[in-house]
């Protein structure tokens, strides 16, 4: 089985990206299942509305994961209880709507989807990722677990990987938008890397545009952000190749492509 995994689609031009090129991906590579972080995707890189969802399911996105801005854009919570193909983080201390986990089928495998927050540097409440992990992974039965950890810090994401690599088949970060270097599989039980990276205006701070953040990081003004909305794009993602007698990956491949 082949799984593509998006990173953190930023914006008006993530979605143009997207669009565009996800299709190449498609064809060259004929994943099984296509997942992508989409809590970067609506106004401002901040959640993902209903237009902006179906927009992204019509390019070919199957299964979706979420982060701390996931309910940023209070339109979300009119639709997330209906949809069966997006999970957001599940260890929300304050109780929130949709669904912290899912479990479905992809060619007779049960797999196993999970969204979790880092505790570090997050500035959001929530309860600890690795209590909450131990209790779904115990709780559920699966052939392949699948872990997006939107955390800030590599030494977080690098611990919970380590502690969780028995159990889980894909763990990969998102979250700070730059993509790390280090897909392997971990001792040929999990494929891992620290951050995917995003989708969205390579020349940006992290998806906004240089002016307004460059003008608060050197002089301390506050002015509004915008989305960088030109230059060059990237696309970042991952393919785990799972073996289908063994349920372990067996091949990754890192994507990080430019246009
Ligand atoms: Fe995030």
């Amino acid at each position: 089985m082949k799984i593509l995994i998006i990173g953190d689609i930023f914006g008006v031009s993530g979605k143009s990206i997207i669009e565009k090129y996800l299709i190449k991906y498609k064809n060259f590579f004929k994943p099984d299942l296509i997942i992508a972080n989409g809590e970067n995707v609506s106004k401002g890189g901040k959640s993902l509305i209903k237009k902006d969802y179906d927009f992204l399911m019509n390019c070919g996105i199957d299964y979706f994961t979420m982060g701390n801005h996931t309910f940023h854009n209070k339109e979300i919570n009119n639709y997330i209880n209906d949809v069966n193909n997006m999970v957001r983080p599940s260890n929300y201390k304050n109780k929130v709507k949709g669904q912290g986990f899912l479990i479905f089928n992809v060619d007779g495998k049960k797999i196993l989807l999970m969204n979790l927050l880092g505790a570090s540097f997050m500035n959001i409440s929530v309860k600890n990722p690795f209590l909450t992990a131990d209790q779904i992974l115990k709780n559920n039965k699966y052939d392949i677990a699948i872990l997006d950890f939107h955390a800030e810090t590599t030494s977080e994401k690098k611990v919970l990987a380590n502690y969780l690599k028995d159990q889980v088949t894909i763990f990969y970060g998102t979250h700070t938008h730059i993509q790390t270097s280090d897909l392997y599989i971990w001792d040929q039980k999990m494929a891992y890397i620290t951050d995917i990276g995003m989708t969205g205006i390579r020349d940006s701070a992290i998806g906004i545009r240089f002016k307004e953040v460059t003008n608060f990081l050197k002089n301390g003004v506050k002015e509004r952000f915008y989305e960088a909305n030109e230059g060059v794009e990237i696309f970042n993602a991952i393919l785990v190749e799972i073996d289908e007698k063994t349920n372990l990956p067996n091949k990754v491949t890192r994507i990080s492509d430019i246009y």
